[in-house]
């Protein structure tokens, strides 16, 4: 084998392998102990090398995001999705913009003040947790979390909330990433989705990254 061919195989055996490792200690930790995502990972969150991967287009397409909807963002960290749910949803439009960390929603804000994002005035920034959401019952068109739901300790009571805020035949998407080391398998969300009383569900994507929609039934039973 020619030396230039070895090297290239060792640089890439070893990143693959590195990866590989990374991603497996990852998923075993955070199997044991959850908490919310640092601070001091908002700036690649919200970086485009990450959006190149997760493109906002397709989560917001697949998320079923339109003109005029009143959308709670759900962990939206530094915001990497916000300010294109914002755009989408438009001028008649709101996103509720919500996190557990306030050191994120800062990171948030000061996006928000950039020159670039002074078209946006729509967003209202809210810390709470998702086991309390502040809005009354049956009063949003559509919740949606990306990279979120699987690192939440209690994940019914997270989706339990969702659905008492959302409106009848309102829409809630999940959108997970394979890289994230709480990436569920689509098979595995639907379940726990379902089991919190919403109907059809319709999964768009790919193994390695895919939004997951589902919807509020008009008659919801008490769980
Ligand atoms: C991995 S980050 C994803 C952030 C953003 N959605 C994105 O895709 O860039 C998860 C976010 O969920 C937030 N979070 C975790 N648990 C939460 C909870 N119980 N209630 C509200 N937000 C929570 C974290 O603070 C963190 O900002």
């Amino acid at each position: 084998m020619p030396i230039w061919l070895l090297v290239i195989v060792i640089v890439f055996g070893s990143i693959l392998g590195f990866v590989f490792l990374w991603l497996t200690v990852a998923k075993i930790i955070r199997k044991l102990w959850r908490f919310p995502a640092p601070s001091y990972t908002g700036w690649f969150l919200d970086s485009g090398f990450r959006r190149t991967f997760q493109p906002p287009e397709k989560v917001i397409a697949r998320s079923d995001i339109n003109p005029g909807m009143k959308v709670l963002e759900i962990g939206c960290g530094s915001g990497a999705y916000t300010t294109f749910v914002a755009r989408a949803v438009g001028g008649k439009g709101r996103v509720y913009a919500l996190d557990i960390q306030p050191k994120m929603l800062r990171q948030l804000a000061a996006k928000l003040s950039k020159p670039e994002n002074q078209d946006i005035t729509n967003i209202k920034l809210i810390q709470a947790s998702a086991y309390e959401l502040p809005f009354e019952d049956s009063t949003l068109d559509l919740v949606c979390m990306v990279s979120v739901l699987y690192e939440i300790p209690d994940r019914h009571r997270a989706l339990l909330e969702a659905h008492r805020v959302l409106k009848p035949s309102g829409i809630l998407a999940v959108t997970e990433f394979f890289p994230d080391p709480d990436y569920p398998l689509r098979s595995t969300l639907v379940k726990q989705v379902t089991g919190a009383g919403f109907v059809d569900a319709k999964v768009l994507g790919n193994f390695w990254n895919y939004t997951a929609r589902f919807i509020k039934p008009k008659e919801s039973i008490c769980l």
